[in-house]
């Protein structure tokens, strides 16, 4: 995947928000709370949005899986 920048007022690529999800980040509220990803001026919400939507629609659902952000 090219690197893309979505979210500019806070430097966040689509890779990292593609990661967030894999690791169980399930919303664009859960994005926004981790990276900080479209909490400035909110121009990239719905980019953020879209991304959550493709990624649901593509990746199989694990009902086992749990938030994993290695924060300690
Ligand atoms: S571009 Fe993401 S909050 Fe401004």
């Amino acid at each position: 995947m090219a690197r893309r920048l979505v979210c500019i007022c806070n430097f966040v690529e689509e890779k990292e928000i593609v990661d967030l999800l894999k690791k169980g980040a399930n919303t664009t509220e859960d994005i926004q709370g981790i990276s900080r990803a479209g909490t400035t001026c909110g121009r990239c919400l719905p980019e953020i949005d879209q991304i959550v939507g493709e990624f649901k629609k593509t990746e199989p659902k694990d009902p086992q899986k749990k938030l994993d952000f290695g924060l300690q």
